[in-house]
């Protein structure tokens, strides 16, 4: 199942799920990356690993949906069937995640729905969580808020700042989203006639 990742930053969700679709029997590939940062460390990522990879920058565009309509331009060139989230740090619009829906995934670094939004980690040390983890959910027009795919948790440990706890929490972003895509990406495969 061609799959398109958006991201906006480093990509180290992008490259596991690469990573994990270069084997023969994963169900989905990676077709495609765009993000809407031309800079982001992620595009030159993904095309070092030989995956197309375009930065439509979305201050170039008279509007969001502008900029939506080129990003479904490009996914529908490629012929993208899923879309994968990773982060990606724009609200999409309900127009654009109703023409994906039940087809368009995110990953979350919360266990949703608790903490939704930005700043999860810090928000989890200022609360005094004894738990935290990640989440791959659906995208529906509510953010953060879709059907739940994934969900993995970690402990908070004594002596934790932001920046470990984020990569406690990032390791298992690692596991669960290619996990995730690839149920998905069977669901997909499976509803075909
Ligand atoms: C991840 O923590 C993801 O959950 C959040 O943004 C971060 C993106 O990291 N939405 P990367 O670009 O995948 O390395």
């Amino acid at each position: 199942v061609k799959t398109g990742v958006l991201i906006s930053g480093r990509g180290s969700n992008m490259s596991a799920l690469i990573e994990a679709a270069r084997h023969e029997a994963f169900p989905a590939e990676v077709a495609l990356v765009l993000s809407d940062k031309p800079a982001a460390a992620g595009l030159a990522a993904a095309r070092a690993a030989g995956i197309d990879a375009a930065g439509l920058d979305a201050r170039g565009f008279a509007g969001k949906p502008a900029f939506e309509a080129a990003m479904t331009a490009a996914l529908a060139a490629a012929e993208v069937e899923l879309v994968c989230l990773a982060g990606f740090m724009r609200i999409l619009s309900p127009a654009f995640v109703t023409r994906w829906r039940g087809r368009i995934l995110n990953i979350h670094p919360s266990l949703l729905p608790d903490l939704r939004g930005l700043d999860t980690h810090e928000r989890a040390l200022m609360e005094g969580r004894a738990e935290h983890g990640c989440t791959v959910h659906f995208v529906t027009a509510d953010l953060d808020a879709g059907p739940i795919v994934a969900q993995a948790r970690v402990p908070v440990l004594p002596g934790d700042d932001a920046a470990r706890l984020a990569a406690r929490v990032l390791a298992e972003e690692h596991r669960i989203y290619p996990q995730a895509l690839a149920a998905v990406a069977e669901a997909v495969r499976a509803a075909r006639p």
